[in-house]
C-alpha cells in the first residue's frame, strides 16, 4: 500500500517518511510542519486518522507495564510517565535512527571495488548534468528544503500551506534523504511513483511545468543507459547489513 491506514481504515494524506538520520534535519515533515521530533511525537498519537488515542490512556497503557515504570525511573530525574518524557524517550530513540554505511560510503573511502562502472557513471550525472546534487545535497543527500519538483497534483500543496502567497513553495515538500532509497519505494510524499525508474523517468521528462516548478528542474534529455546509470548510483546508498535500529537495547535496571 503506497499510504499508511491508520485507525478506522481511513488512509493517511501523506506517505509515512522515512525515520533516517532525521537527527539532522532542520525540520520535519513533508511540509515542515514541525521544528523538533519531540513537536511531533504527539500528533500522530492523537490524530484521529493516525492511532487515535488520548494522552491519558496512552499514559494509563505504559503506567500499567511495570518495565515501562522501570525504565521511565531510571531516564528521567522526576521518575513520571507523563507526555514531556514520552516525548523525550521516543525522540531519543527516533535519533539513533541512522543510516549505516552503503557500498558509496566505501568507495568514497578508498575501496574502488565497492561499487560497480554504471554507479560511478551514475554519480558524476547526479552531480553533473542530471541536477541532483543541487537539492539532494551533502552526506545524507538532501538540503533539508522544500521544492516543487512537478510531481505534486491535487488538494495537497506542501509547504504552500504556510505561505500562501509564495509561488515557490505551492506544491512544494522536504527533499527526502536519499540514504536507503532503494529500500522503500513506492516514492515521493504521495506515493505515487512506484519504482527509482519512474522516479527518474519524471526528473528526465521534467516534471509538470508550471510557475511553482524549481527552476533547477527541466527536462534532462537523458539516454537509456544514463538513466540506468543513476538507478545504479541509487542502489550503492543502501547499506547493506540488517535495517536495524542503532539504539543500545533497553537495559531494565533493578533500581
Ligand atoms: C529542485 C530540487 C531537487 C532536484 C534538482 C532533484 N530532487 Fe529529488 N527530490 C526533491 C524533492 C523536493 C523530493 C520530494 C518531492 C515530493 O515528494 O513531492 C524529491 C524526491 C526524490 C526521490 C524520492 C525519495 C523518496 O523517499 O520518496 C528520489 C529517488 C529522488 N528525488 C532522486 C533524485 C534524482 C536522481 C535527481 C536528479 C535526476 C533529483 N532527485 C533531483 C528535490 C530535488
Amino acid at each position: 500500500m503506497p499510504i499508511a491506514q491508520g485507525e478506522g481504515a481511513s488512509i493517511m494524506k501523506l506517505r509515512t517518511p522515512t525515520l533516517d538520520d532525521i537527527a539532522w534535519l532542520p525540520r520535519l515533515g513533508w511540509d515542515g510542519k514541525f521544528r523538533d521530533i519531540e513537536s511531533v511525537t504527539f500528533g500522530p498519537i492523537l490524530a484521529p486518522s493516525n492511532v487515535h488515542m488520548t494522552e491519558g490512556l496512552l499514559i494509563e497503557r505504559l503506567s500499567t507495564l511495570p518495565t515501562y515504570a522501570v525504565l521511565f525511573s531510571a531516564a528521567f530525574p522526576d521518575k513520571q510517565i507523563n507526555r514531556r518524557n514520552i516525548e523525550m524517550a521516543l525522540a531519543t530513540f527516533e535519533r539513533s535512527i541512522v543510516s549505516g554505511v552503503a557500498p558509496f560510503d566505501r568507495w568514497v573511502e578508498g575501496d574502488e571495488a565497492a561499487i560497480d562502472e554504471p554507479a560511478k557513471r551514475g554519480f558524476a550525472l547526479f552531480n553533473g548534468r542530471a541536477n541532483c546534487s543541487q537539492c539532494h545535497s551533502g552526506w545524507a543527500f538532501t538540503d533539508g528544503s522544500f521544492h516543487d519538483i512537478g510531481v505534486a497534483s491535487g488538494e495537497e500543496i506542501g509547504r504552500g500551506r504556510y505561505f500562501p502567497s509564495s509561488v515557490k513553495l505551492k506544491y512544494a515538500f522536504k527533499t527526502p534523504t536519499l540514504r536507503d532509497v532503494s529500500r522503500r519505494g513506492p516514492y515521493m510524499h504521495d506515493g505515487s511513483l512506484a519504482t527509482l525508474q519512474a522516479v527518474v523517468d519524471l526528473y528526465n521528462k521534467g516534471g509538470i511545468d508550471r510557475p511553482s516548478r524549481s527552476e533547477l528542474i527541466k527536462p534532462l534529455g537523458l539516454t537509456e543507459t544514463e538513466k540506468a546509470d543513476l538507478i545504479a548510483f541509487l542502489g550503492t546508498l543502501s547499506d547493506e547489513g540488517e535495517l536495524a535500529a542503532k539504539a543500545p537495547a533497553a537495559v531494565v535496571r533493578e533500581n
